[in-house]
């Protein structure tokens, strides 16, 4: 089996990587891919947002399987593109892309549905938005409705914060288009967690859950991110919480796209608070999560081929996970969700690969015999091990034997569940 995975960052590395390990593939490329995936896989240079060049490439190379990494392929419709060219590719329609492409498609389903998440309005005008803001009080939630590479929420917890973040979003385009729309939400108190499935022709595997660690900095202060560390399993949400989830969000939700005639094919990651009520739904994503992937995807122990070759072709697969723990932090150049400095020399890395300690690149450059930093979060490290505390220590004690001028990370990644 050939597998191309389209998409750039840590999360197509761990992708690409859980592919590369599985003895039903013989060659995984990835487009464009980074520097330091080139020791494990094939990288071609061709954007994501390429269609043509994208399906050409899969077309004269004989590909069995598409996976796209990230969001904005999809919202722009590579698997319609693929498909209409008569090629197999995972991941949802343009339509169906729209639970994760539009946070107001995706509130409108969910309270048709009676899917439990939290209470919202959806606004274009600024004055009807602050109104709705002052009959509500603080806090408050205020998110732009397009896509805005995990940037677009504001969780106010005072009502000038939120007044302020409407006029940025819809009075100064703050996002271009994506916020001339905002939804404003009641804001949801209670332990966060990511629970993607595998999702095709109604069938759904779910996936052991994580958490991640959205803010920049330890303690959880800071400016939102895209995701600095993340862990899996998540020992304080019980396997009751998530067959809740499982049964009132994720199957309700794949139902509910098969009904309103958008069914659902691809990784449904569902961003969930458990409030005392339960668990709802913060959002949606129409792809694997980045961080994630990197630590979800290497507990699988069936052959990934084998078992998205089954899927694919709708046959019965029985998806096996193993019960280590593991968990990853991020390293991100300074500067990072802001102002970035790039271009800082990486220390050594050859080194930190061990049969416990994987490294997954995601913003990294060769220059001449070493890798240099070039985007925000830079590098993933992670660690397996019986228990999250010791791929905790594990991962910890990896990072200090080095150097990391012009890079930082958290230094306390899994500490809700690491004592
Ligand atoms: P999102 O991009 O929608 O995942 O939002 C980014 C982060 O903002 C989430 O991971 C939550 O930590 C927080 N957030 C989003 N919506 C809410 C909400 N309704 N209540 C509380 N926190 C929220
Ligand atoms: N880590 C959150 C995301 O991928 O959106």
């Amino acid at each position: 089996m050939k597998v191309l995975v389209i998409g750039s960052g840590g999360r197509e590395h761990a992708i690409a990587r859980q592919f590369a390990s599985s003895p039903s593939v013989s060659a995984v490329f990835v487009a464009p891919g980074n520097d330091g995936m080139k020791q494990d896989v094939t990288c071609v240079p061709i954007g994501v947002l390429e269609f043509a060049r994208l399906a050409d490439f899969a077309r004269d190379n004989q590909i069995d399987l598409t996976f796209v990494g990230p969001e904005q392929p999809l919202t722009e419709g590579i698997v319609d593109y693929f498909m209409a060219r008569g090629l197999s590719i995972f991941g949802p329609t343009q339509e169906a892309a729209q639970l994760e492409g539009s946070k107001s498609f995706a509130k409108e389903l969910l309270k048709r549905y009676g899917i439990p998440t939290a209470s919202y309005g959806t606004f274009t005008d600024a004055d009807q938005a602050k109104n709705f803001i002052r009959e509500q009080g603080a806090p408050i939630v205020i998110k732009a409705d397009g896509l805005a590479a995990g940037k677009g929420v504001v969780v106010a917890m005072t009502l000038e914060e939120a007044l302020e973040a409407v006029d940025d979003m819809i009075g100064n385009q703050k996002f271009g288009d994506s916020s001339s729309r905002i939804v404003i939400e009641e804001f949801l108190e209670g332990e966060e967690f990511s629970f993607m499935s595998f999702v095709h022709a109604g069938k759904i595997y779910p996936m052991p859950i994580a958490q991640d660690h959205k803010r920049a900095f330890d303690g959880d202060e800071g400016p939102n991110t895209g995701g600095m560390g993340a862990y899996s399993p998540v020992p304080h949400i019980s396997s009751d919480v998530i067959e809740e989830a499982f049964d009132k969000v994720v199957i309700a939700t794949v139902k509910a796209m098969a009904q309103e005639e958008k069914p659902f094919a691809g990784i449904l990651y569902a961003g969930l608070m458990l409030t005392k009520e339960g668990p709802k739904v913060i959002e949606f994503n129409a792809r694997f999560g980045d961080p994630e992937t990197q630590v979800v995807l290497p507990r699988m122990d069936s052959d990934f081929g084998e078992f998205m070759s089954a899927l694919m072709a709708e046959e019965e697969y029985e998806l096996k996970w193993n019960e280590q723990a593991m968990l990853g932090v991020v390293v991100a150049s300074d500067g990072y969700p802001g102002e970035l400095q790039k271009g800082a020399v990486l220390p050594d890395l050859s080194a930190m690969s061990t049969d416990k300690t994987a490294v997954f690149h995601a913003g990294t450059k060769m220059e001449g015999d070493t890798f240099i930093g070039n985007g925000g979060r830079v590098l993933l490290i992670a660690s397996k091990a019986d228990t999250l505390k010791t791929a905790q220590k594990e991962v910890y004690n990896t990072l200090s034997k080095h150097e990391w001028n012009g890079f930082f990370y958290r230094t306390d990644i899994g500490w809700r569940a690491a004592h």
